[in-house]
């Protein structure tokens, strides 16, 4: 039964058997986090045999040594293999370090300081730039935006993406350069772009001559159930449409390898390459080789990395459907929704108005650490508090067990503090 149809003497002695379950909770004394979309050591251990995979010996690679500087756009087998990762040619991809949110924050450091190619001028020299955040979407998109003052700008996300017709309104104005796209399995709500979002992305015809499309393919290959679902390749439909520099499209092995030791990769129309080529001479002469090459040779290529992927699937999705059956305990009390997600790292949950920062508060006070509620907003501000983004990649497998039912219990807590406070 919901707890809207609950009468208000069921209501609560309802509130009183929830706050004695979280009593227990909280004696309990545990330490559980929740908050951030990382791998676990089981996952980590899948990519072990990377730290014994290349020999001094073995780094030339390609009539290239991978010991010494140069070739700044990466080895060739690594373009080679983001290329057939990506569906785009091995020209079109400049391998960097060892973070593709690193790569993003560069290119609009870039915008700021010397323009895009197209830019009549610097970002840094205007009055006013916007940036549209599809939200609930990656805290950090947002704070890179925030960080050099841009005003962002919330697009709602719909289940085929964001709101077309709305970022097809705002691009009309030429304050508005930009926007952070994550198309697949995007974080938070695992949302996958329809072939029709996609599309109108690659139609855009925005006011100003230097917009760009921060296409963050981070979960390319990241299902966490069934097969391989592949994506229509924007870059090409970018050129089709007559808006071949509109895009950078961005990866990385973070979630296949080693976060953080892994290799990024940036993507773009050949004259965007060479444009950022030539703005980083001032900046890196090459980056690790090395371990792009020890990458290579690990993930080998596309077919392999898919391989692998299914191995983190197999134990990713446990601890997704942990958490989730639990969820269904509180289906019937209408108190809140959440996705069902099919790759990623996230599930999304949507609380009744105004319950999300205190669902969060009441797991933290029994030892439960929950990513901030409204974290996935620009500003970190969510206009109805309903957001709750869960992470249960990282915790080992009864951590979740435990995580999920106490979370539920702070779920109805909430929920009936509100119903009961909106009653009187
Ligand atoms: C959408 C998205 N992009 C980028 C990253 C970070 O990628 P990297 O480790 O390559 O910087 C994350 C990490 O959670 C992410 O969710």
């Amino acid at each position: 039964m919901r707890y809207s149809d609950f009468t208000a003497g069921q209501l609560q002695s309802e509130l009183e058997k929830v706050r004695e379950e979280y009593r227990m909770w909280q004696s309990r004394g545990l330490s559980l986090n929740m908050a951030r979309g990382k791998p676990g050591l089981e996952q980590l251990e899948l990519s072990k045999e990377l730290f014994s995979i290349l020999r001094f010996e073995d780094c030339v690679a390609d009539q290239v040594d991978a010991r010494n500087y140069g070739e700044l756009a990466g080895m060739p087998c690594a373009r080679q293999y983001w290329a057939e990762m990506l569906d785009v040619s091995p020209e079109q991809c400049l391998v960097g370090g060892n973070s593709s949110l690193n790569m993003m924050y560069d290119l609009v450091a870039k915008a700021w300081t010397n323009g895009l190619l197209h830019s009549p001028e610097p970002w840094g020299k205007l009055d006013h730039v916007r940036f549209l955040c599809p939200a609930p979407g990656y805290d950090r998109h947002f704070r890179i935006s925030q960080s050099f003052g841009m005003e962002l700008i919330s697009i709602p996300m719909t289940a085929e993406g964001p709101d077309m017709e709305i970022v097809e309104g705002w691009v009309k104005d030429p304050h508005v350069k930009g926007i952070w796209c994550v198309p697949k399995f995007s974080n938070p709500d695992g949302i996958i772009y329809s072939e029709e979002t996609i599309s109108r992305i690659a139609a855009l015809r925005p006011a100003a001559p230097d917009f760009v499309v921060i296409w963050d393919n981070a979960y390319c290959v990241h299902e966490i159930l069934g097969d391989y679902r592949p994506i229509p390749e924007i870059l090409s439909l970018c050129a089709a449409n007559g808006n071949a520099d509109l895009v950078y499209e961005f990866a990385s092995t973070s979630k296949m390898t080693i976060p953080g030791a892994g290799m990024a990769v940036v993507a773009s129309s050949l004259n965007n390459i060479q444009y950022i080529s030539g703005c980083m001479q001032a900046q890196v002469i090459s980056y690790d080789k090395v371990n792009q090459l020890r990458q290579v040779k690990f993930l080998k290529d596309k077919k392999h990395t898919l391989t692998l992927m299914r191995q983190h699937a197999a134990i990713l999705w446990p601890r997704f459907h942990v958490f989730l059956s639990a969820l269904e305990e509180i289906r019937p009390l209408g108190i809140a929704r959440w996705t069902d997600p099919q790759g990623g790292y996230f599930i999304s949950l949507y609380t009744k108005p105004s319950c999300a920062k205190r669902t969060v508060e009441l797991c933290s006070g029994a030892g439960l650490v929950m990513t901030g509620a409204g974290a996935a907003y620009p500003y970190g501000v969510d206009p109805q508090d309903h957001h709750i983004r869960i992470a249960p990649s990282y915790p080992p497998l009864q951590d979740i067990t435990l995580a999920a039912q106490l979370f539920c219990t702070c779920l109805k807590l909430a929920a009936l503090e509100k119903i009961l406070q909106e009653k009187n």
